[in-house]
């Protein structure tokens, strides 16, 4: 067992420090080999170090090199050392987090790092919170505490009865809203088409003076950061407005809510703190391995009401909740152990400088471009940049050579009936170096 982990932990290092010079993108001949994994299943069973040999080798080349400071797509964090390491340990423990009784470490570190990303994100203190596979679930879960609440003031029991005969829930999202926000309302029965859609401005953030008058059972779904764009919801506004009319707010704050714990940033989240549930990732800016997201609510027991259909003889339940009683899986990892490990090591001031960093990165990525003669379409206030490179044709031209570049990765998007290259930079090993060899290769592509 040593041998086969120090080897795992050395291939591991290799691989990393590849990452410096190798393509972002695998190479053709690399996708091809990926056969080799594949062939019938081995009739007799191959030593394990054997196994990791032949995943290293045909798997390792065929990865996307998101764990790299060069990765600009979607909205990718790779993992920071300790949370790496935490993660590793954590594997050979390999705990489940469904009970505090059948492991006691996993519960206690969800509990402090949950604590600890409350304090972060300027969350209420009596929050509950879970963690969950990332913030698609973390929206859901939100959500369902949300309709658990918005129903029960309106006299009904959705967790027993179900939605057939319920009373009609109004749910209120941005014309931007993230379609992970649009999954979880379709999974809750609340339809992602029957919305009431809000306009939004220039950089997709709600208006709220084109809020609707609310009335009866009402979700009001906030979101903190545009994917595109980083745009924030003006949260305060329609937290008041929500609130005046007995409405639930939710917030989606994938990537954006870690602003708050930049003090020069955090006037981008105002007012979100006045929420009722918030959704988020880790395994985006908190630089976590995937899969991780946490959800929190502000009255615990809508959300345990929501999760805590699981009830059975054998299973173990505590005055304060069980773990599993405020997510919707029972058996899941112990995907504290990674975030605690996340925040050990930064520390609050490291969590800032992050956040900071990578905003840094992208406005300097963005001006690099500018000054190549090419179209910022955002506001760059976060971690987000949108270029467009002259007509659509062109702007897809330069996306789809940038990609098979391999210096750097970038995505491409439509905004605002333009085609556009997305820039994100969310790695904690994204270095200035790298955003100048970035800069230089896509000002190079976008010359020919
Ligand atoms: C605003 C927003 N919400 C939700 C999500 C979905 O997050 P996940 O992929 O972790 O479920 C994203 C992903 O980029 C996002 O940007």
């Amino acid at each position: 067992m040593r041998d086969l982990l120090n080897d795992a932990a050395a291939r591991a290092s290799r691989y990393l420090e590849s990452l410096k010079t190798r393509a972002v993108v695998p190479a053709p001949d690399a996708l091809k080999k990926l056969d080799r994994l594949g062939g019938p299943l081995p009739e007799t069973g191959e030593d394990p170090s054997a196994v990791l040999q032949r995943l290293d080798e045909f798997g390792s080349p065929a990865t996307v090199g998101s764990a790299g400071g060069r990765y600009f797509g979607f909205v990718i964090g790779s993992a920071l050392p300790a949370a790496l390491a935490a993660n590793w340990l954590a594997g050979a423990w390999n705990q489940n987090a469904a009970l505090e009784v059948m492991s006691p470490a996993a519960s206690r570190l969800e509990v402090i790092a949950l604590g600890w990303i409350r304090e972060l994100l300027g969350l209420p203190p009596a929050s509950r919170g879970g963690f969950v596979t990332g913030d698609t679930l973390a929206n859901f879960s939100g959500l369902a505490a949300a309709r658990h609440a918005v129903l029960e003031r309106a006299g009904w029991e959705v967790e027993a009865r179900g939605l057939f005969g319920a009373p009609p829930v109004t749910v209120v999202v941005g014309e931007e809203v993230h379609v992970s926000v649009l999954k979880a309302l379709a999974l809750l029965g609340l339809g992602s088409e029957r919305l009431v859609k809000v306009p939004t401005d220039d950089q997709g953030r709600m208006r709220p003076d084109r809020l609707p008058e609310l009335e009866g059972p009402t979700i009001v779904c906030l979101q903190a950061g545009n994917v595109n764009t980083g745009g924030f919801d003006p949260a305060r506004a329609i937290c008041e407005r929500a609130h005046s009319a007995g409405a639930w707010v939710h917030v989606d704050g994938a990537f954006g809510l870690w602003a708050h714990a930049a003090p020069s940033r955090r006037h981008l989240t105002e007012g979100t703190e006045e929420a009722d549930s918030w959704a988020v990732d880790g395994h985006k800016w908190l630089n976590v391995p995937y899969d991780s997201g946490m959800v929190f609510v502000r009255e615990g027991r809508h959300l345990k009401a929501a999760m805590s259909g699981t009830q059975a003889a054998y299973l173990p339940t505590s005055d304060t909740g069980e773990p599993m009683e405020f997510v919707p899986e029972m058996s899941r990892r112990a995907r504290g152990v990674d975030a605690w490990a996340a925040l050990r090591s930064l520390g609050r001031s490291g969590v800032a400088d992050l956040v900071e960093r990578s905003c840094g990165h992208a406005a300097r990525l963005a001006a690099a471009l500018q000054d190549g003669g090419h179209r910022i379409l955002n506001e760059v206030s976060l971690n987000q940049v949108l270029v467009s490179f002259g007509s659509d044709e062109d702007t897809r031209r330069v996306i789809s050579a940038v990609q098979k570049d391999g210096t750097c990765w970038c995505g491409g998007t439509t905004w605002h009936g333009r085609a556009a290259m997305r820039i994100s930079v969310s790695s904690w090993a994204t270095t200035e170096d790298d955003i100048d060899r970035a800069a230089d290769a896509i000002l190079r592509i976008a010359a020919r």
